[in-house]
């Protein structure tokens, strides 16, 4: 599993080794370079002198002096002195052992045959070869060769071989100790990677399982909000998410179980009817009509909460408007023509005041559905010989309706709630006039469909005025 607390393991390793062992390098290259330098100066300066001072001697044919002088300077340098003639024979040798014999020594070889005046090397070839060249056991060994020069020029070489063990050691404690504060550094660092890397992902993981068990169905879980960024905005815009998810989840179940319930009331009334008829054969005939007057609103009833049902699901759906150029002028005087009879019923007068040429870019059907549903409960809840007036008109720009009465009201703590679907101020008398609680919801989707707005003020027992409020700019057409 490549999550992204190994990645950021992994890069925070890769940061702290890379640069370490650039680090590391450098270092122990510049101390190497360093020690190297100091030991070749101060080595080649004492071949230099011991050149020097062995020249006069090495020319005149006092071996014994001059025996004596390298003794001496061997002590104080510290290794073995050689001195060749220009052919390359081994004049004197503090061991000895080489005395007579042809020089093998590189850096001799190169003064003697003029390649340099001087040469440096450190060499590593072997614990026995060097026991045996300075008889001390060592892995290092400097050579230093210098020439020796008389009157008439070069006469020899003059070589100093030495033990440099010991800076080779300080190079190497040096590379050791680096070796060290490294792996204090890694674990130091592997443990700010695996801290910081918990903090990064521990949100992350957060969100997801809570996502897996939003997954399977729960709602209901949030994840903790924490620290502070943009794992905290994860967080929170998750949650945010998931309070909608959740509230819609519950709109839309409390929508089914109202809708069963709207649904399941006329049939039970029916249902009773009906068996009442069956078990009672001989029931009047004024009665057996009643009951079958009373089974034909019921199924009015019903087909209204199911066609307002379909027109709203339609409408979640998505349903496409089917948009054109309104004339609101003509639709509105259409709608209160439609609904004159159902007011002359109650004795209710409607008044229009209508202005003329309005129009609305929108979708007709819906635009008259709304109006409709507005003066359908403004006769609904207007008692007798009630006043209902429809105006149209532009104020500001926008096309308005005003649907007023001066019927029963609504009390304000129910204004907010009448545009809910299945919402009804007065549960049993919204049943017996044949109300859904689902108009104004309708309305309400509508309107905004249109980019509208609705607004109610009521006083109970004064009456009620619903504004709609259509913005023209989609007029344009
Ligand atoms: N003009 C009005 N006067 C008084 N109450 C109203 C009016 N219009 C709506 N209401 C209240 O708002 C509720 C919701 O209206 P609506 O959604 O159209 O449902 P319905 O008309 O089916 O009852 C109604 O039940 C009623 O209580
Ligand atoms: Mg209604």
């Amino acid at each position: 599993m490549a999550s992204i607390r190994w990645k950021i393991l992994l890069a925070f390793f890769l940061i702290v080794g890379i640069s370490f062992i650039v680090a590391a390098k450098s270092m122990t290259g510049i101390v190497s370079d360093y020690l190297y330098e100091q030991r070749r100066r101060d080595d080649t300066l004492k071949t230099e002198k011991l050149a020097q001072k062995a020249a006069p001697l090495f020319q005149s044919v006092s071996s014994s002096e001059l025996n004596d002088l390298l003794e001496e300077e061997a002590e104080t340098m510290g290794g073995r002195l050689i001195l060749t003639d220009n052919d390359g024979k081994i004049q004197y040798d503090t061991f000895q052992s080489l005395c007579g014999q042809r020089i093998q020594v590189d850096e001799a070889i190169r003064i003697l045959t003029g390649e340099a005046t001087e040469d440096y090397s450190i060499h590593n070839p072997g614990r026995e070869v060097v026991e045996t060249m300075i008889g001390e056991p060592a892995d290092y060994i400097a050579c230093s060769a210098h020439e020796m020069n008389g009157y008439k020029g070069r006469i020899g070489a003059a070589l100093f071989v030495s033990n440099v063990q010991s800076m080779m050691d300080s190079v190497n404690r040096v590379q050791v100790q680096l070796i060290r504060v490294f792996a204090v550094i890694a674990v130091v660092a592997l443990a700010f990677a695996l801290l910081l890397s918990r903090l990064l992902t521990n949100p992350i993981t957060a969100v997801s399982r809570t996502m897996r068990k939003m997954g399977k169905g729960d709602l209901s879980v949030r994840v903790p909000v924490r620290g502070s960024g943009e794992l905290r905005e994860l967080a929170e815009n998750y949650n945010t998410m998931a309070a909608q998810l959740e509230s819609l989840d519950k709109t839309r179940n409390q929508f089914v179980s109202n809708a069963s319930h709207e649904l399941k009331t006329p049939l039970a009334t029916m249902k009773i009817l009906l068996e009442s008829m069956l078990y009672q054969p001989d029931m009047p005939s004024e009665v057996r009509e009643d009951f079958m007057q009373d089974m034909n609103h019921e199924i009015d009833r019903l087909t209204g909460i199911v066609t307002d049902l379909l027109v709203l699901t339609r409408m979640d759906n998505g349903e496409e408007m089917k948009r054109g150029i309104v004339n609101m002028t003509e639709l509105t005087r259409e709608t209160i023509h439609q609904l004159t009879p159902a007011a002359e019923k109650n004795r209710q007068t409607i008044t229009e005041e209508v202005q003329e040429e309005m129009f609305l870019y929108g979708d007709r059907s819906k635009l008259s559905q709304i109006l409709y549903n507005l003066m359908d409960n403004a006769i609904k809840y207007t008692p007798e010989d009630g006043q209902i007036s429809v105006s149209l008109r532009e104020e500001d720009g926008n096309v308005v309706w005003r649907v007023r009465d001066n019927g029963i009201g609504i009390p304000e703590e129910d204004q907010e709630h009448i545009f809910e679907r299945f919402y009804r101020v007065d549960k049993a008398r919204g049943r017996e006039t044949g109300g859904t609680g689902l108009g104004l919801s309708i309305v309400k989707q509508m309107v905004r469909m249109h980019d509208g707005t609705i607004t109610v003020r009521s006083t109970p027992g004064k009456g009620s005025e619903f504004v709609v409020t259509f913005p023209q700019e989609g007029e344009e057409a």
